[in-house]
């Protein structure tokens, strides 16, 4: 089976080829993705106008080069939401017009299970249910539960802030570049984590949300107050307090929930503190096994989106072109099979 897998919900035009079958592991074939950053990074964030006229200026070009390298996809799989309207809708339409002109079946795709599903593209492993998954995006902050595959209850979510956007919030009150989590990451590297101790929303409360616009706020109040603190000390000391709720609420969904697999997956999910947190104290489960995406799955791409399309497809869930609509707030629960 192969599957094209389109992705314009934000700053990335991308498009992808899988090959995939049953129990079998998941290859990437062709992979092209045209990022918007050095645009955007001058605005300090995405300016949606521009990504879609960018993603419009990109998509079709790319196209052409993906199916001229001799495989004819069996299904095209979309990202369909949630995201940037202005991005969704070039995938979305793309996606309807390759599929009326020649009849290959459409899969429509929500961004987040893409993210939840990256952790299997170019992999050969078997999710074991019930999974517990926890997206860290730029947009979102969810702890999700999968009794089965395509299937999402969604048990906590963040209140405010997602965690991406306060590493690049964060990253901008010390004038780092955008997307500020790598650059946090890396200045957080050779600071002393204890330096600061910023708070941790919400980690000790008794629900699976987060929050942390105080986060956010109490580091502006911390610079403003300390001109001339160690900027490595701050990143340092924000990264420790992220991630120490992002772990803190892990570890109490698993408490309840008692999953088999752990999935974390979305844009921080490339934070290196946060994968080597997560993998030594899971370690400590050992009835878990947990599922990182590989480095270059973590942001956005097509060929995650192939890769959950496979999934929905091996459950029958196409969508004729006439019916699709991109919506920019489409939740997982609405894109849940049960
Ligand atoms: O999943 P993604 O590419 O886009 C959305 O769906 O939102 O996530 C982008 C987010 C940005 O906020 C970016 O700062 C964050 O992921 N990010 C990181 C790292 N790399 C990307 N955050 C922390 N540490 C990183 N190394
Ligand atoms: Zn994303």
């Amino acid at each position: 089976m192969i599957i094209l897998g389109i992705e314009t919900s934000c700053d990335e035009t991308s498009l992808a080829l899988i090959s995939a079958e049953k129990n079998k592991p998941i290859t990437v074939l062709a992979h092209e993705t045209a990022s918007q950053i050095d645009i955007h990074k001058k605005f300090g964030g995405v300016v949606p106008e521009i990504a879609g006229r960018k993603h419009a200026e990109y998509i079709t070009p790319m196209l052409a080069d993906i199916l001229d390298r001799g495989y004819t996809p069996d299904a095209i799989a979309v990202a369909a939401g949630p995201g940037l309207i202005t991005g969704l809708i070039m995938g979305v339409e793309t996606a309807k017009t390759l599929s009326y002109t020649t009849h290959i079946p459409l899969i429509a795709v929500n961004h987040l299970e893409g993210h939840i599903y990256s952790v299997l593209t170019n992999e050969n492993k078997k999710i074991t249910f019930p999974a517990l998954s926890l997206i860290v995006s730029g947009g979102h902050t969810e702890l999700i539960l999968m009794k089965d595959h395509v299937t999402y209850e969604k048990i906590g979510a963040t209140r405010d802030d997602a965690a991406g956007e306060c590493f690049d919030k964060v990253a901008k009150i010390l004038q780092l570049e955008y997307p500020g989590g790598p650059k946090i990451s890396k200045c957080a590297t050779t600071g002393n984590r204890d330096a600061i101790a910023f708070p941790r929303p919400m980690m000790k409360d008794d629900t699976f949300d987060f929050s942390f616009a105080g986060l956010k706020t109490a580091v502006l109040y911390y610079v403003r107050d300390n001109p001339d603190a160690s900027i490595d000390d701050i990143c340092a000391s924000f990264e420790q307090a992220i991630v120490d709720v992002l772990v803190a609420k892990t570890l109490k969904a698993i408490q309840k929930y008692s999953p088999k697999t752990l999935i974390i997956s979305g844009g921080v999910s490339a934070n290196t503190y946060l994968r080597d947190t997560m993998t030594q104290k899971i370690s400590e489960f050992s009835e878990i096994q947990l599922f990182l995406p590989a480095q270059s799955y973590t942001t956005d791409n097509a060929a995650m989106i192939a890769t959950a399309g496979f999934f929905k497809m091996l459950q029958n869930q196409f969508t004729d072109w006439k019916d699709l609509q991109a919506n920019p707030n489409w939740t997982l629960e609405q894109a849940s099979a049960k």
